[in-house]
């Protein structure tokens, strides 16, 4: 396996850790904002990986170092309770609490964190920790749990340790991943299918702007799609059609069902063309203009990607992610070709320059 970055992270006391374990990232193909409304979403794992290694220590304590952060931060399994830790730690902090919340013994650990996935740029660098995280623990204390049961743990760390209301499917697709497929999940079965994929037709654009998930906003949206759930009359707007949400639902409660619905309905489209090999690229734009104009949770660069990239080409473009920066996804055309396009656009409107770069997908998380 090819290790990027700098290799493996060291361990702070020099000495060798008894593993490493790896999660990758992931982009998410279609399906935005439907996973807490119980619905469908098709994310594959890409190759951009966080690595931790593992020492086993006497006291009851988790010290983490991290590479690109150039600090290291413990905390005593004794004062280790939800929402009392904001840091980037935080991500590993949770995961061990959602652990030891569970019943299970964690012996004291030292951990050494190196990642290649850019982090708040919609790639699920904290999914990545925790899965890692995850795996390794569950190797560790033998715990012996199942993919979907890991995935619940380290939404619980995200969720009730972080504080950020997001749904299950960055967890469940850093766990899941495999080489050459999309994982189409039914998000109220926590069920995964694989459609073939082949992400080298992917060209993925990154703003640099940065968001976080519990700055607010999404947690807003999230209330919405409860509230029109609750006016429906439904437990959640995976039940409801695109007639209920035009008779009987208006304004912000109409706009953010009426994308659920139909991003759904988009998701089951997508894995049927997928799986017979059609292109899935008018399907990302109306995507997009779905997150655009009923979810408002898109940025004039993405929006900006997306026009300059149908314009020079390209089959389909859409942001992914949680919005308001982070990045979006081109499909087909020539690459080089619509992302040197991308960037004049950006010079000449004074935004940052954009970072554009390939993906695979690839395996999911778990022992190196
Ligand atoms: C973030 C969250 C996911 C999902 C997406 C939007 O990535 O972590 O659970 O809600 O936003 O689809």
């Amino acid at each position: 396996m090819i290790i990027d970055g700098h290799g493996l992270p060291k361990m702070p006391n020099g000495e060798s850790p008894i593993g490493y374990w790896q999660s990758p990232g992931r982009v998410n193909l279609i399906g935005e904002f439907t996973d807490y409304n119980l619905g469908f979403v098709l994310p594959f794992a890409i190759d951009r990986r966080v690595y931790v290694g593992v020492q086993i220590i006497d006291e009851p304590l988790v010290r983490v170092t991290s590479r690109e952060e150039n600090e290291s931060i413990s905390i005593s399994y004794s004062d280790l309770q939800s929402g009392v830790d904001n840091s980037w730690a935080s991500y590993v902090f949770g995961t061990i609490w959602a652990f030891r919340s569970h019943g299970i013994k964690v012996p004291g650990l030292e951990l050494s964190l190196h990642s290649s996935i850019p982090i708040g740029a919609g790639l699920s660098s904290s999914a990545a920790i925790e899965a890692a995280v995850a795996t390794a623990l569950n190797d560790i204390t033998e715990s012996d749990l199942g993919l979907a049961q890991l995935a619940k743990l380290c939404h619980s760390a995200e969720s009730d340790y972080v504080g950020a209301p997001v749904g299950i499917m960055d967890q469940m697709a850093v766990l899941n991943g495999q080489s050459q497929k999309a994982m189409f999940m039914d998000c109220r079965e926590n069920s995964v299918q694989y459609v073939p994929f082949n992400a080298n037709e992917l060209l993925i654009v990154d703003t640099r702007l940065r968001h976080s998930n519990n700055d607010g906003n999404y947690a807003r949206n999230r209330q919405l799609c409860e509230r029109a759930a609750d006016q429906l009359g439904i437990t959640s707007l995976r039940d409801a059609n695109l007639s209920m949400v035009e008779e009987t639902l208006r304004g912000d409660l109409r706009r953010v069902a009426r994308h659920v619905v139909t991003e759904n309905l988009r998701v089951i489209e997508s894995v049927d063309r997928l799986s017979n090999a059609r292109s899935i690229g008018d399907l990302l734009v109306d995507s997009h203009r779905s997150l655009q104009k009923d979810f408002m949770v898109t940025c004039p660069e993405l929006d900006c990607i997306v026009e300059v990239a149908i314009t020079y080409g390209a089959e389909g473009a859409r942001m992914f992610g949680a919005g308001l920066g982070g990045c979006a996804l081109v499909l087909g055309g020539d690459h080089e070709r619509i992302a040197s396009h991308i960037t004049a656009e950006f010079q000449y409107r004074g935004y940052q320059p954009p970072h554009a770069f390939a993906v695979t997908s690839t395996f999911g998380a778990g022992a190196l």
